[in-house]
C-alpha cells in the first residue's frame, strides 16, 4: 500500500477534522488515473457501471465478473485514493458468507480497500460479518436502485415519518456493524443532516443536500456523457458527450474529404 493512500479510517478522522469528502465514480483505468490526479478522495467503482457502461435499463444484471473486471482496472491507475467495489445484485442477498465470499474476492482478485452494499435492517446482519473479517464496508441508504422494483421506481426515499425515523435507526445499525461511511441517496436534505449530525461516520450524499459530510456523483453524469437520463441532483461540470460528438464527426468529414490523414500524419 503506497504511503500516501487515503485509507478507510481517514474517512472517519476527515468527519472529525470537518473537512468535506469527494467521492466520484469511475470504471475504467482512464477515468480512475485522472480522477486520482484531480484529487478525489475515493473512487466508487459503482454498479451504475450497468447503466451508464454497459447501456442496461438498471443495475441489476450486473455481475460480480463485470465488476470485478472494471475494479481490477480502476486499481491499476489507482495511486492515493481509496477504491471501493460495488457489491452487485444478489452477490449479499442471499447469506451473510455469501456475502463475504464475495466482498472477499474484490479484495483478493481485484485490488479494491472496501466494499459498498445497499440496504439497512436486512443486511445488518452481513454489514456485520464482512467488517469481522477485516473488509471495510461502505452502507448505502435512502434510494436503493437495486430494489427499483419493490420500490416501484427511483424516487426520494424518507419523506414520511415512519420512513425518515426507519432510515436514522438504519444508519445507527450500520454504524454499530462497523460501517466506515453511508451513502445517502435522494434523501430529503433536512433527515439528510439529522442522520450526519447523529453519527460519528461520515455520510456521503448524492441527492441528499449539503449538510451530509461528503458528496458523490456518478462520472457520466458530471461530464454529460450519459445522454439517455440526467438526474436532478447531478451538476453538468463539462459537456464531454457533446465535445465527443463533434469531434468524431470532424474525423468523419475529414476521412471523407481527405483532409485526414495529412503530411503530417503520414510516414514517408
Ligand atoms: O452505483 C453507484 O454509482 C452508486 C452511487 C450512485 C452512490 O451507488
Amino acid at each position: 500500500m503506497p504511503e500516501q493512500t487515503i485509507t478507510a479510517p481517514d474517512f472517519i478522522k476527515m468527519k472529525e477534522r470537518g473537512e468535506k469528502i469527494a467521492v466520484l465514480t469511475a470504471y475504467d483505468y482512464p477515468s480512475a488515473l485522472i480522477a486520482d490526479a484531480a484529487g478525489v478522495d475515493a473512487i466508487l467503482v459503482g454498479d451504475s457501471l450497468g447503466m451508464v457502461v454497459l447501456g442496461y435499463d438498471t443495475t441489476l444484471p450486473v455481475t460480480m465478473e463485470d465488476m470485478l473486471h472494471h475494479v481490477k482496472a480502476v486499481s491499476r491507475a489507482a495511486k492515493r485514493v481509496l477504491v471501493i467495489a460495488d457489491m452487485p445484485f444478489m452477490s449479499y442477498q442471499i447469506s451473510p458468507e455469501e456475502g463475504l465470499r464475495n466482498a472477499g474476492r474484490f479484495l483478493q482478485e481485484a485490488g479494491a480497500a472496501a466494499v459498498k452494499l445497499e440496504g439497512g435492517g436486512p443486511v445488518v446482519e452481513t454489514v456485520a460479518r464482512i467488517t469481522s473479517a477485516g473488509i471495510p464496508v461502505m452502507g448505502h441508504l435512502g434510494m436503493q436502485p437495486q430494489s427499483v422494483h419493490q420500490v416501484g421506481g427511483y424516487r426520494a426515499q424518507g419523506r414520511e415519518e415512519e420512513a425518515a425515523r426507519r432510515m436514522l435507526s438504519d444508519a445507527k445499525a450500520l454504524q454499530d456493524a462497523g460501517v466506515f461511511a453511508i451513502v445517502l441517496e435522494v434523501v430529503p436534505m433536512g433527515l439528510a443532516k439529522e442522520i450526519s449530525d447523529s453519527l460519528r461516520v461520515p455520510t456521503i450524499g448524492i441527492g441528499a443536500g449539503p449538510d451530509c459530510d461528503g458528496q458523490v456523483l456518478v462520472l457520466h453524469d458530471m461530464l454529460g456523457l450519459y445522454e439517455r437520463f440526467a438526474p436532478k441532483h447531478a451538476r453538468r461540470y463539462a459537456e464531454i458527450g457533446e465535445n465527443m460528438r463533434k469531434a468524431i464527426s470532424d474525423y468523419v468529414e475529414d476521412v471523407r474529404t481527405g483532409g485526414f490523414p495529412g503530411e503530417k500524419e503520414s510516414v514517408k
